[in-house]
């Protein structure tokens, strides 16, 4: 197909392919980028799990002045004294949330929620991603999903209903008081064991892809590519393209029968490293025997018309 195109045009093409290739090498590093966040995300997400089942393997925490967030609350006597201690119960999610809150004021760059659908707290209801993240989760069965989003990498992680959470998150009538009335009889319930209950998102600050496109390709990254390939289009032109129609025009004026006066050293031109040159001398002894046979077939010619 490109047998007959030009050097010129056949060099661009290589030089594009290779400009192509350095694409596909720069997605393969993006897919390594977003590999890398993934595991950060899961890491957040087992550290937040691993605090949660901390919580719930005591059942639950005790604290004190809590009066804004809380569970249930009993009255502590130390002995001894005669003024109570009001002590706040916390359960895994309200503590999870609370974590939450605490990471999100903090300077920490990653930030997590635990979230759902029709929460329980609408302080815990999911955003635009959010509920995407938890249909694709459940359409697909899928454990978990992150996607690469402006300068945020966003990944959720399923969170299933195991029979324990049915207590509080099934049929509101057999919810404990506590939680009734608290947070109503409305949000957060109606699931069986088995549903997904929500999903741990985990948000880190990332690069989007034309920001990294950006920082890999500045004016100065374009300017070298184009310089370099200009500066190779010339370089071929003149040691290549020039030399080689020089000699077409110099080989078709032979083949018409033209004396050509050669104006080089031949000698030296042979012992050349430049292959160009050596061409044009090989061209020119080609000449030189030519001529030597045309005069000895001509003056046996003449003898024999003799
Ligand atoms: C003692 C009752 C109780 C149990 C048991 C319980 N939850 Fe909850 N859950 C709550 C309360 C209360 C909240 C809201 C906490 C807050 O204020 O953020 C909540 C919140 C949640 C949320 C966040 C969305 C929302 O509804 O606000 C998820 C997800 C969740 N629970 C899942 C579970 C799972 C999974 C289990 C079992 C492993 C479980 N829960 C067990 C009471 C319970």
């Amino acid at each position: 197909m490109f047998t007959n195109r030009s050097i010129v045009f056949k060099f661009g093409l290589l030089f594009s392919v290779s400009l192509l290739l350095g694409g596909a090498f720069y997605s393969v590093m993006l897919k390594v980028y977003e590999n890398q966040l993934r595991s950060e995300a899961r890491t957040m997400a087992d550290s937040v799990n691993a605090f949660s089942a901390w919580v719930g393997s005591f059942g639950g925490v005790l604290t004190r002045n809590s009066e804004d967030s809380f569970l249930s609350k009993a009255d502590y006597f130390t002995a001894g004294s005669a003024n109570p201690v009001t002590l706040y119960a916390k359960n895994p999610a309200l503590s999870v949330r609370e974590f939450s809150e605490s990471v999100g004021r903090s300077d920490s760059p990653a930030k997590f929620r635990m979230v759902a659908e029709n929460p329980m707290n609408p302080a815990n209801a999911a955003d635009e991603f959010e509920r995407d993240a938890i249909n694709r989760i459940r359409s697909g069965g899928i454990p978990e999903f992150g996607v690469l989003d402006g300068d945020e990498y966003r990944y959720a992680r399923v969170i299933t209903h195991k029979r324990g959470c049915i207590t509080c998150h099934g049929d509101p009538k057999d919810a404990p008081e506590s939680v009734i009335a608290r947070y109503g009889n409305t949000n957060g319930f109606g699931f069986r064991e088995g549903d997904v209950s929500g999903i741990m998102s985990v948000t880190l600050p990332a690069k989007s892809l034309l920001t990294i496109a950006g920082e890999m390709f500045g004016p100065i990254q374009i300017a070298l590519i184009l310089g370099t390939l200009v500066f190779a289009l010339f370089y071929l032109r003149r040691e290549v393209v020039e030399p080689v129609t020089w000699i077409t025009g110099i080989a078709d004026r032979m083949s018409k029968g033209e004396e050509i006066e050669l104006d080089m050293d031949e000698l030296e031109a042979s012992r050349s490293g430049n292959e160009m040159l050596r061409l044009t001398a090989a061209i020119s002894r080609l000449q030189g025997s030519l001529a030597d046979a045309t005069a000895h077939y001509r003056a046996r010619a003449t003898r024999s018309a003799d």
